[in-house]
Protein backbone atom coordinates (compact mmCIF):
# COMPACT_ATOMS: atom_id res chain seq x y z
CA UNK A 1 0.00 0.00 0.00
CA UNK A 2 0.93 3.83 -0.95
CA UNK A 3 1.08 6.13 1.67
CA UNK A 4 1.53 10.12 0.39
CA UNK A 5 2.80 12.05 3.31
CA UNK A 6 3.06 16.36 3.34
CA UNK A 7 2.28 18.50 5.80
CA UNK A 8 2.37 22.55 6.36
CA UNK A 9 -0.05 23.56 3.05
CA UNK A 10 -1.07 26.47 5.13
CA UNK A 11 -3.85 27.62 3.24
CA UNK A 12 -4.73 31.28 3.17
CA UNK A 13 -8.13 32.75 1.73
CA UNK A 14 -5.98 33.44 -2.09
CA UNK A 15 -4.93 29.61 -2.20
CA UNK A 16 -8.10 28.87 -4.09
CA UNK A 17 -6.81 25.74 -6.51
CA UNK A 18 -3.35 26.55 -5.26
CA UNK A 19 -2.20 22.87 -4.55
CA UNK A 20 -4.65 20.90 -6.84
CA UNK A 21 -2.21 19.83 -9.30
CA UNK A 22 -0.40 18.58 -6.14
CA UNK A 23 -3.10 16.89 -5.03
CA UNK A 24 -3.78 15.21 -8.53
CA UNK A 25 -0.49 13.96 -8.49
CA UNK A 26 -0.67 12.38 -4.76
CA UNK A 27 -4.07 10.62 -6.27
CA UNK A 28 -2.34 9.27 -9.06
CA UNK A 29 0.42 7.84 -6.78
CA UNK A 30 -0.85 6.64 -3.76
CA UNK A 31 -3.56 4.81 -1.81
CA UNK A 32 -4.12 7.18 0.82
CA UNK A 33 -2.94 10.52 1.59
CA UNK A 34 -1.78 11.75 5.07
CA UNK A 35 -1.92 15.53 6.04
CA UNK A 36 0.57 16.29 9.07
CA UNK A 37 -1.40 19.79 9.94
CA UNK A 38 -0.81 23.36 9.65
CA UNK A 39 -3.46 22.72 6.80
CA UNK A 40 -4.58 26.55 6.92
CA UNK A 41 -2.43 29.43 7.69
CA UNK A 42 -4.89 31.61 9.95
CA UNK A 43 -7.14 28.87 11.65
CA UNK A 44 -9.72 30.52 9.89
CA UNK A 45 -12.94 27.92 8.94
CA UNK A 46 -12.89 30.01 5.62
CA UNK A 47 -9.37 28.51 4.52
CA UNK A 48 -10.36 25.28 5.53
CA UNK A 49 -13.55 25.86 3.38
CA UNK A 50 -10.99 26.89 0.09
CA UNK A 51 -8.81 23.45 1.15
CA UNK A 52 -11.68 21.59 0.95
CA UNK A 53 -12.98 22.18 -1.83
CA UNK A 54 -9.35 21.44 -3.59
CA UNK A 55 -9.64 18.05 -1.26
CA UNK A 56 -13.16 17.66 -2.72
CA UNK A 57 -11.23 16.19 -5.90
CA UNK A 58 -8.76 13.82 -4.09
CA UNK A 59 -10.45 10.57 -5.01
CA UNK A 60 -8.33 8.71 -2.99
CA UNK A 61 -8.61 8.23 1.44
CA UNK A 62 -7.54 10.92 3.03
CA UNK A 63 -6.30 11.26 6.83
CA UNK A 64 -4.88 13.78 8.81
CA UNK A 65 -4.35 16.02 12.02
CA UNK A 66 -4.62 19.47 12.76
CA UNK A 67 -1.17 21.97 14.07
CA UNK A 68 -0.76 24.94 15.94
CA UNK A 69 -2.00 27.49 12.88
CA UNK A 70 -4.91 25.74 12.53
CA UNK A 71 -5.82 26.84 16.26
CA UNK A 72 -4.56 30.42 15.28
CA UNK A 73 -8.46 31.75 15.69
CA UNK A 74 -10.23 29.20 17.49
CA UNK A 75 -11.81 27.69 14.86
CA UNK A 76 -9.85 24.24 15.20
CA UNK A 77 -13.22 22.29 15.30
CA UNK A 78 -14.81 23.72 12.44
CA UNK A 79 -11.92 23.34 10.66
CA UNK A 80 -11.84 19.37 11.69
CA UNK A 81 -15.38 19.66 10.97
CA UNK A 82 -15.34 20.97 6.94
CA UNK A 83 -12.25 18.55 6.21
CA UNK A 84 -14.46 15.72 7.59
CA UNK A 85 -17.05 16.71 5.29
CA UNK A 86 -14.75 16.25 2.40
CA UNK A 87 -13.97 12.82 3.54
CA UNK A 88 -10.75 13.56 5.65
CA UNK A 89 -10.39 11.20 8.38
CA UNK A 90 -9.19 14.07 11.24
CA UNK A 91 -7.61 12.40 13.85
CA UNK A 92 -7.31 13.93 17.51
CA UNK A 93 -6.01 10.60 19.80
CA UNK A 94 -8.56 8.49 17.50
CA UNK A 95 -7.63 5.52 14.76
CA UNK A 96 -8.83 4.92 11.85
CA UNK A 97 -7.91 1.46 9.46
CA UNK A 98 -7.75 0.73 6.06
CA UNK A 99 -6.57 -2.16 4.28
CA UNK A 100 -4.72 -3.73 7.10
CA UNK A 101 -2.83 -0.66 8.40
CA UNK A 102 -3.96 1.64 11.44
CA UNK A 103 -3.26 5.10 11.42
CA UNK A 104 -3.05 6.96 14.49
CA UNK A 105 -3.27 10.91 15.18
CA UNK A 106 -2.61 13.83 17.56
CA UNK A 107 -0.99 17.01 17.25
CA UNK A 108 1.22 16.64 19.88
CA UNK A 109 2.72 19.89 21.87
CA UNK A 110 6.02 21.37 22.28
CA UNK A 111 8.20 21.64 25.33
CA UNK A 112 11.98 20.46 24.44
CA UNK A 113 13.51 17.33 23.84
CA UNK A 114 16.25 15.01 26.04
CA UNK A 115 18.04 16.11 28.91
CA UNK A 116 17.00 19.73 27.88
CA UNK A 117 12.82 19.09 27.65
CA UNK A 118 10.90 21.38 29.66
CA UNK A 119 9.69 19.26 33.43
CA UNK A 120 6.61 20.20 35.42
CA UNK A 121 8.13 21.97 38.24
CA UNK A 122 7.60 25.72 39.61
CA UNK A 123 4.92 28.03 38.78
CA UNK A 124 1.61 26.53 37.73
CA UNK A 125 1.63 27.91 34.14
CA UNK A 126 4.87 25.76 33.63
CA UNK A 127 3.19 22.54 35.07
CA UNK A 128 0.17 23.13 32.42
CA UNK A 129 2.17 23.56 29.68
CA UNK A 130 4.02 20.25 29.82
CA UNK A 131 0.82 18.90 31.13
CA UNK A 132 -0.59 19.75 27.44
CA UNK A 133 2.51 17.42 25.99
CA UNK A 134 1.87 15.01 28.14
CA UNK A 135 -1.79 14.46 27.59
CA UNK A 136 -1.14 14.55 24.14
CA UNK A 137 1.25 11.39 24.64
CA UNK A 138 -1.33 10.11 27.04
CA UNK A 139 -3.65 10.49 23.79
CA UNK A 140 -1.60 8.75 21.41
CA UNK A 141 -0.85 6.18 23.85
CA UNK A 142 -4.08 5.23 24.18
CA UNK A 143 -4.79 5.45 20.15
CA UNK A 144 -1.93 3.17 19.45
CA UNK A 145 -3.12 0.56 22.38
CA UNK A 146 -6.73 0.53 20.26
CA UNK A 147 -5.20 -0.38 17.15
CA UNK A 148 -4.55 -3.77 16.17
CA UNK A 149 -3.34 -3.97 12.84
CA UNK A 150 -0.29 -5.24 12.05
CA UNK A 151 1.08 -1.64 10.49
CA UNK A 152 1.00 1.26 12.19
CA UNK A 153 1.53 4.49 10.85
CA UNK A 154 1.62 7.50 13.32
CA UNK A 155 0.08 11.24 12.32
CA UNK A 156 1.45 14.17 14.88
CA UNK A 157 2.29 18.21 14.01
CA UNK A 158 5.08 18.62 16.05
CA UNK A 159 8.39 16.87 16.01
CA UNK A 160 9.03 13.69 18.43
CA UNK A 161 12.68 13.56 18.03
CA UNK A 162 15.47 16.46 17.92
CA UNK A 163 16.74 14.46 14.61
CA UNK A 164 13.99 16.43 12.29
CA UNK A 165 14.15 19.36 13.72
CA UNK A 166 18.01 19.97 13.07
CA UNK A 167 18.48 22.75 10.66
CA UNK A 168 16.20 25.15 12.44
CA UNK A 169 17.70 27.78 15.27
CA UNK A 170 18.68 25.42 18.46
CA UNK A 171 17.15 28.43 20.73
CA UNK A 172 13.32 27.31 18.81
CA UNK A 173 13.75 23.26 19.30
CA UNK A 174 11.82 23.16 22.35
CA UNK A 175 9.12 25.25 20.70
CA UNK A 176 9.15 22.51 17.53
CA UNK A 177 8.43 19.38 19.33
CA UNK A 178 8.90 17.16 22.76
CA UNK A 179 10.67 13.75 23.23
CA UNK A 180 7.41 12.53 25.59
CA UNK A 181 5.70 12.09 22.08
CA UNK A 182 8.80 9.77 21.45
CA UNK A 183 7.77 7.05 24.09
CA UNK A 184 4.44 5.96 23.12
CA UNK A 185 6.35 5.29 19.30
CA UNK A 186 8.40 3.02 20.60
CA UNK A 187 6.05 1.21 23.02
CA UNK A 188 3.78 -0.08 20.69
CA UNK A 189 6.66 0.10 17.70
CA UNK A 190 4.64 2.04 15.47
CA UNK A 191 6.23 1.23 11.53
CA UNK A 192 6.67 4.97 11.17
CA UNK A 193 6.08 8.47 12.41
CA UNK A 194 4.43 11.48 9.93
CA UNK A 195 5.35 15.04 11.40
CA UNK A 196 5.58 18.67 10.37
CA UNK A 197 6.21 21.84 12.10
CA UNK A 198 9.76 22.21 11.43
CA UNK A 199 9.75 23.96 7.86
CA UNK A 200 13.60 24.38 7.85
CA UNK A 201 14.47 20.59 10.11
CA UNK A 202 15.42 17.77 8.05
CA UNK A 203 13.40 15.22 6.03
CA UNK A 204 14.50 12.15 7.89
CA UNK A 205 15.38 10.66 11.64
CA UNK A 206 14.88 8.11 13.98
CA UNK A 207 13.99 7.48 17.30
CA UNK A 208 16.31 6.14 20.19
CA UNK A 209 14.80 2.22 19.39
CA UNK A 210 14.77 2.88 15.44
CA UNK A 211 11.35 4.10 13.71
CA UNK A 212 11.50 6.19 11.25
CA UNK A 213 10.62 9.64 11.71
CA UNK A 214 9.92 11.74 9.00
CA UNK A 215 9.48 15.35 8.74
CA UNK A 216 7.16 16.30 5.10
CA UNK A 217 6.37 19.99 6.19
CA UNK A 218 6.24 21.33 2.15
CA UNK A 219 8.95 23.61 2.79
CA UNK A 220 11.49 20.82 3.98
CA UNK A 221 10.67 18.56 1.17
CA UNK A 222 11.25 21.80 -1.25
CA UNK A 223 14.43 22.44 0.13
CA UNK A 224 15.29 18.50 0.23
CA UNK A 225 14.48 17.32 -2.65
CA UNK A 226 13.99 19.98 -4.97
CA UNK A 227 13.75 17.95 -8.49
CA UNK A 228 10.43 16.37 -6.78
CA UNK A 229 7.02 17.23 -6.60
CA UNK A 230 6.85 17.92 -2.64
CA UNK A 231 5.33 15.30 -1.11
CA UNK A 232 6.59 11.77 0.12
CA UNK A 233 5.50 8.51 -1.12
CA UNK A 234 6.43 5.31 0.83
CA UNK A 235 5.37 1.13 0.60
CA UNK A 236 3.86 -0.45 3.49
CA UNK A 237 4.40 -3.82 3.42
CA UNK A 238 1.17 -5.16 3.58
CA UNK A 239 1.92 -8.49 2.44
CA UNK A 240 3.73 -9.50 4.80
CA UNK A 241 3.15 -8.98 8.65
CA UNK A 242 6.49 -9.39 9.74
CA UNK A 243 8.06 -6.48 7.41
CA UNK A 244 7.49 -3.46 9.46
CA UNK A 245 9.72 -1.63 7.47
CA UNK A 246 8.47 1.63 5.16
CA UNK A 247 10.26 2.16 1.94
CA UNK A 248 10.33 5.63 0.55
CA UNK A 249 9.82 5.57 -3.02
CA UNK A 250 11.94 8.38 -4.69
CA UNK A 251 12.31 7.38 -8.31
CA UNK A 252 10.01 9.69 -10.19
CA UNK A 253 9.02 6.73 -12.75
CA UNK A 254 7.75 4.94 -10.16
CA UNK A 255 5.33 7.55 -9.03
CA UNK A 256 2.77 7.48 -11.60
CA UNK A 257 1.76 10.33 -14.22
CA UNK A 258 3.75 13.61 -13.24
CA UNK A 259 2.48 17.23 -14.13
CA UNK A 260 5.05 19.05 -16.06
CA UNK A 261 4.72 22.26 -14.13
CA UNK A 262 4.67 22.45 -10.68
CA UNK A 263 5.56 25.74 -10.14
CA UNK A 264 2.14 26.78 -8.67
CA UNK A 265 2.44 24.82 -6.41
CA UNK A 266 4.13 26.94 -3.83
CA UNK A 267 1.08 29.95 -3.62
CA UNK A 268 -0.18 29.52 -0.32
CA UNK A 269 2.32 28.09 1.69
CA UNK A 270 4.60 29.60 4.32
CA UNK A 271 3.46 33.29 4.59
CA UNK A 272 5.13 35.23 7.41
CA UNK A 273 4.17 33.01 10.04
CA UNK A 274 6.75 30.28 11.18
CA UNK A 275 6.29 26.76 11.66
FE1 LIG B 1 3.22 24.37 12.91
FE1 LIG C 1 3.71 25.17 9.67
Amino acid sequence: MRLAALADIHYSKTSHGSLQPLFSQIAESADVMMLSGDLTDYGLAEEARILAKDLAQVKIPMVGVLGNHDFESGQERDIAQILSDVGVHMLDGDTWEFRGVGFAGVRGFCGGFGRGALGPWGEKIIKDFVHEAVQEALKLESALARLKSDHRIVLMHYAPVRATVEGESPEIFPFLGSSRLEDPLSRFEVTAVFHGHAHRGQPEGKTQTGIPVYNVAHSVLRASYPDRPPFRLFEVHTASPQDQSVTPIGDRRQWGRRSTDRSDDQQGVGGGNPS
